[in-house]
């Protein structure tokens, strides 16, 4: 196994391209399973969990080639001879849910294993069940599988979620696109990643209205055709490393970044005493003189602060000057990296879903282990300033969703190395 080991090395100087967004590409590729013509992604991500979606799709019949070094994704699901996603692939990612919908819209049934993915809480996939429920499938649950059949194909529904989530919307979306009549997605996740999927499920041929809303309306149609479509800009990447300078120092440029994407959590940068600028190529990033100061956070469904960039703003607030209370929303076993940056000397007290962060002048470097994706990069963040030497194990996590972090980082003047575990 590798781990990173990171140096606190003073101020960070460049650029970092930021890449197409996993999540973003994690629900446009099981839209290729809707249409028996092309799709084909283009600015994808190279991650291992892409590669897993990858092997998922193959082993439903789908043909899947990457392209261009892996930031193409050209993907045919004409002739699909399998309709059951195993627990050995599922089991290694959440997102393999996401072809749940499609893949039932399309041929009448689907067998899809209940997932595992990041320890990071229950997780459950009712909301995607009662969804698809509501546009007429039969479900039922067996030896840890859903079995789902619409023998007559789906028909159009009212999809009243309880409460907002990105992956239930997502499989309300696919799904409806083909169902027989009009569906209706109430309190509906409004993500950028929902946006571009609506926009390429539109050009495959798709009627829908209202992404980024919290309503949105779908007219089945008979047939999608294919499309090519580029993935959006990847929002968490580009909040991560819009913290490394904020963290280390400096001003660095994040290529492709957008302020639309990170409005939530640049205003917390803001008020932390951190300058972001948008130029025509990205966003400028710059701490303003003097210690960054502590903020109170609370996850939100977009356009609310992410729970995705928590464990980074907490890497952030261990060494502001002040109290940072950090609420986590969305998930409740999210904390994981408190303990390992408090090995690095940061001062974190967790009860419940709140954590206090008490900022101390600078943290020591340490060995760490990373918990999960997220939380494996705060680690990279916080060692960044730390003195001397971090060295942040089961980076498996990382290359989850995070391409060439060694690389982008070095690029800016990290002193950061993958190193081979003894
Ligand atoms: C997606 C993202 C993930 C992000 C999360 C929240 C992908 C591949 N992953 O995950 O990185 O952290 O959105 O922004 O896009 N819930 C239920 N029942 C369900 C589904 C969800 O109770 O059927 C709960 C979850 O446990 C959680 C909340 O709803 O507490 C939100 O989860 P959700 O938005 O569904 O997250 P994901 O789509 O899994």
């Amino acid at each position: 196994m590798d781990s990173i080991v990171v140096t606190g090395n003073g101020p960070l100087h460049g650029s970092i391209p930021i890449a197409g967004a996993k999540n973003a590409c994690l629900t446009l590729m099981p839209a290729t399973l809707l249409s028996d013509e092309p799709l084909t992604l283009t600015n994808a991500p190279r991650l291992s969990d892409i590669k897993t979606m990858t092997a998922l799709l193959q082993s439903l019949g789908a043909e899947v080639s990457d392209l261009a070094d892996g930031t193409v994704l050209a993907m045919s699901s004409h002739a699909l001879d399998n309709h059951t996603a195993h627990y050995d692939i599922v089991r290694k990612m959440r997102a393999s849910i996401l072809v749940l919908g499609p893949l039932l819209a399309r041929t009448g049934q689907a067998v899809v294993s209940l997932p595992g993915g990041c320890a990071i809480g229950a997780r459950p996939v009712d909301l995607h069940l009662r969804a698809l429920e509501s546009m007429g499938a039969d479900l039922d649950l067996r030896d840890g599988y859903v079995h789902a059949s619409a023998p007559q194909g789906l028909k159009g529904g009212i999809v009243d979620f309880p409460l907002v989530s990105v992956g239930a919307t997502e499989n309300a979306l696919m799904a409806a696109t083909l169902a027989k009549g009009t569906s209706v997605i109430k309190n509906a996740a409004r993500e950028p990643e929902i946006v571009d999927l609506a926009h390429c499920l539109r050009k495959m041929g798709a009627q829908i209205e209202g992404e980024g809303t919290a309503e949105i309306t779908v007219q089945g149609v008979d047939r999608l055709h294919g499309a090519t479509h580029p993935v959006v800009t990847d929002r968490i990447e580009l909040g991560t490393y819009m913290l490394a300078p904020a963290i280390a120092g400096g001003e660095v440029e994040l290529l492709g970044g957008r302020l639309d994407l990170v409005g939530a959590f640049v205003e917390k940068l803001d008020a932390a005493g951190v300058d972001v600028t948008e130029t025509a190529t990205g966003l400028v990033v710059k701490p303003r003189n003097g210690r960054v100061k502590s903020v109170d956070v609370t996850t939100e469904p977009f356009p609310g602060f992410p729970t995705d960039l928590q464990a980074q703003m907490m890497a952030l607030m261990c060494t502001a000057d002040g109290v940072a209370h950090l609420h986590e929303n969305i998930f409740e076993n999210r904390f994981m990296h408190a303990p390992e940056l408090t090995r690095m000397g940061a001062q974190i007290e967790v009860q419940g879903g709140m954590a206090k962060v008490t900022g101390v002048a600078r943290l020591k470097g340490a060995p760490v282990m990373a918990t999960d994706l997220r939380a494996s990069v705060s680690l990279i963040l916080a060692g960044l300033a730390a003195e001397g030497e971090t060295r942040v194990g089961r980076v498996y996590h990382l290359d989850r969703g995070y391409e060439h972090v060694v690389r982008k980082l070095s690029s800016v003047g990290a002193k950061i190395e993958r190193v081979k575990d003894a």
